[in-house]
């Protein structure tokens, strides 16, 4: 596999090297961390929903599958499931080589596979991303073995969790972030639309199962990645933010995390379909 040339973002709204502060090596961690917080829940829907055992004979395809951080954990929890991660990013991909999937840089939205190939299909946090996320469903649904299951997650701005004590004081900051997502082609209330995208390109056994992440059972510190400061870097760089924005943030995550009291719950959606 070789890794396509620049120039980034080659992954419609998300650019990895501008995501959180610290580039690159920064964000192969957050995205690990990401996956380290809440795989525990989406493995628990992926089992309700039959993945891994009924699908274990045809690939299970995860298209962006960034750097791996989930195709290394569906690794360990189906060991026995053969695995493609695909990419439009090369060099994202390229950090996934571990993973014992096979890998595959291509655009979600034209993939260069059979029709009726994989046997589930998984987008994690990547419809939000794209500029026309029901194409990305089609070919997915294309791809998919007649009965194959589409799994997506995904979060939405609006209904994003629940935090006490409540800082209102940071919503201006949120929407000015969701703003440039949504300027930059993305959506970041993609979730209140997931089963819709699935219904609307033809699925059956449409199924939406919310998950929430709390600091009842993970230490606070491991919200960071969603909760402090550091992702909110680059956007002060971009000019979205400023920096009395940036330290009003860090501040308000500062005080939370040294709260022992403050509670956090965090708010994912998966929403699953059958290929017709
Ligand atoms: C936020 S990252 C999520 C990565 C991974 N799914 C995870 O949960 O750790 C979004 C990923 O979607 C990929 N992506 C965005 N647009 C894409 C497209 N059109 N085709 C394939 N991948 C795409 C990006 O390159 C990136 O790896």
């Amino acid at each position: 596999m070789s890794a396509p040339a620049r120039p980034r973002p080659v992954g419609g709204s998300y650019d990895p090297a501008r995501t959180t502060g610290g580039g690159l090596t920064a964000e192969l961690a957050r995205l690990e961390a990401q996956a380290e917080l809440s795989f525990a829940e989406e493995l628990r829907i992926l089992g309700e929903l039959g993945i891994g055992g009924a699908t274990a004979n045809a690939p299970l395809l995860e298209l962006g599958a960034g750097s791996g951080a989930i195709t290394r954990r569906l690794r360990s929890a189906f060991p026995a499931l053969p695995l493609i991660a695909a990419d439009i990013d090369g060099e994202l991909l390229s950090h996934a080589a571990d993973s014992g999937a096979e890998l595959m840089v291509a655009d979600a939205a034209g993939l260069p596979l059979e029709d009726g190939s994989a046997g589930c299909v998984l987008l994690r946090y990547v419809l939000q991303h794209v500029a026309d996320p029901a194409a990305v469903v089609a070919e997915a649904l294309r791809v998919l073995r007649p009965g194959g299951t589409i799994v997506v997650t995904e979060v939405d701005s609006s209904c994003w969790g629940l935090a006490d004590p409540a800082y209102p004081e940071l919503a201006p900051i949120h929407a000015k972030i969701a703003r440039a997502q949504e300027q930059a082609g993305g959506d970041r209330s993609i979730g209140r639309r997931l089963t819709r995208l699935l219904r609307g390109a033809g699925c059956t056994d449409i199924a939406l199962r919310p998950f929430a992440t709390t600091n009842d059972d993970l230490p606070t510190e491991m919200f960071a990645p969603h909760l402090g400061p550091q992702r909110l870097e680059p956007l002060v760089a971009a000019g979205v933010l400023t920096f009395p924005e940036l330290a009003l943030a860090a501040d308000r995550w500062n005080r939370f995390r040294k709260d022992p009291d403050a509670w956090v719950m965090l708010l994912g959606f998966t929403a699953a379909g059958t290929a017709p």
